[in-house]
């Protein structure tokens, strides 16, 4: 193994503790592992080089356990990440799990239950905090319903901003140096999710009091689920500032949530990915949120563990060689790829002179720029080529 290939802390990649420790219990079987201890998990992830790990507030300490146990086993947790040094770059809360939840979390119908998961946010916030947790996550897996006249999406809409905007504000009055970051899904578990798409949460940010504390974490399989482009997703997220994190994982179509291995589902729109993060100035955690086949055992989950970590590496080494490659150089070139960074308009130009611009419609010969070929399966195929290793 070259050693561009292994995982090192510098690289970033960290996983959820819910990824590794989940048992493969499913809606047609139970579970095929037994639970792992948060303690090995941290201990096992530091072995293979990750930097980090993430959690739930229930991953870490199962829900409705007393004060004396919570203390226990966050102090183990604790004791864990100095004796490795990893480190806690996101925490989340479990919004979903517990038959409270079933109708919504910080958008259920019933003003308890908002309530309630407010405060479980703010206890887990407060732990967050304390392990240096930079990004927040909220998933809304319950925020959503099955049945149109059951949920009035716009009051829904107007408790979700008003969480987060509390929920700012919380961290804002303790001096709390975290972000929030959403994480959009169209469905599973709800019929339909609110936020289902990096558009739909982008558009909704922009209408928070403390927007610019408040971005994204878009997960790979959750756009695919709703047949859109990732990498598309991931530049405009990008664009606007608000890439504040990401899961990465791989998904085969428009089906249920699969959380592959990354790189196991759309492995080219996956090199794309790799290459826009290494380059577009994303420096946030690889973070990987993905479920172990419930076909393997534990020697299985350590070793997709490492596939994750590899395949990025492998994808990032191969879109590097893609960039660097003098002959992608040109396709670019001849495809017109750089051009697209010209403005449209020249220095100092207005529509007026662009009016004025005989060349630019009169004189403008439409047909052969409509006959240029743009030269797109080449370069492409020069993609696939290296991501096959042939160049
Ligand atoms: C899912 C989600 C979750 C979230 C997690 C952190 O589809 O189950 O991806 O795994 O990422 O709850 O908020
Ligand atoms: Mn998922
Ligand atoms: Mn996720």
């Amino acid at each position: 193994m070259s050693d561009t290939l292994t995982p090192t802390p510098e690289d970033k990649f960290t996983f959820g503790l819910w990824t590794v420790g989940w048992t493969a219990r499913d809606p047609f079987g139970e579970a095929t592992r037994a639970p792992l201890d948060a303690v090995e998990a941290v201990h096992k992830l530091a072995g293979l080089g990750a930097y980090g790990i993430t959690f739930h507030d229930d991953d870490l300490v199962p829900f409705g356990a007393d004060d004396a146990d919570r203390d226990k086993r966050i102090a183990a947790f604790k004791k864990a990440l100095d004796e490795t040094g990893m480190v806690v770059p996101m925490a989340t809360t479990n919004l979903f799990t517990h038959p409270v939840f079933k109708e919504g979390g910080l958008t259920a119908n019933d003003r308890s239950v908002r309530r309630y998961a407010m405060r479980k946010v703010m206890r887990n916030l407060d732990l967050a905090a304390e392990l240096g947790a930079k990004t927040y996550v909220f998933w809304g897996g319950r925020e959503g319903s099955e049945t149109e006249a059951s949920k009035d999406v716009r009051a829904a809409l107007d408790r979700f901003r008003e969480g987060l905007d509390t929920l700012a504000e919380y961290c804002i009055d303790n001096g709390y140096d975290i972000r929030f970051a959403l994480e959009p899904k169209p469905n599973e578990p709800r019929g339909d999710i609110l936020l289902p798409t990096v558009g739909h949460a982008l558009a909704f940010i922009s209408s928070l009091e403390h927007s610019d504390r408040v971005g994204l974490n878009p997960e790979v399989g959750h756009e695919q689920m709703a047949g859109l482009n990732f990498v598309h997703g991931i530049a405009q997220a990008l664009w606007h500032g608000k890439l504040f994190h990401i899961d990465l994982n791989g998904q085969r179509g428009i089906k249920y949530d699969q959380d592959l291995v990354f790189g196991h589902g759309d492995v080219l729109n996956a090199f794309f990915l790799v290459d826009l993060l290494e380059t577009g100035g994303y420096d946030g955690p690889r973070h990987f949120d993905y479920k172990p086949l419930r076909t393997e055992s534990y020697e299985g989950v350590w070793e997709s563990a490492a596939a994750n970590m590899r395949t990025y590496l492998l994808l990032k080494q191969r879109a590097a060689a893609f960039r660097a490659d003098p002959e992608v150089q040109e396709a670019l070139e001849a495809a017109g790829v750089p051009e697209l960074s010209t403005p449209t308009l020249g220095e100092g130009e207005s529509w007026r002179e662009l009016r004025e611009d005989r060349s630019a419609f009169e004189e403008f010969d439409a047909d052969a720029a409509g006959a240029r070929p743009v030269g797109a399966i080449r370069l492409e195929q020069l993609a696939v080529e290296h991501l096959l290793g042939a160049r």
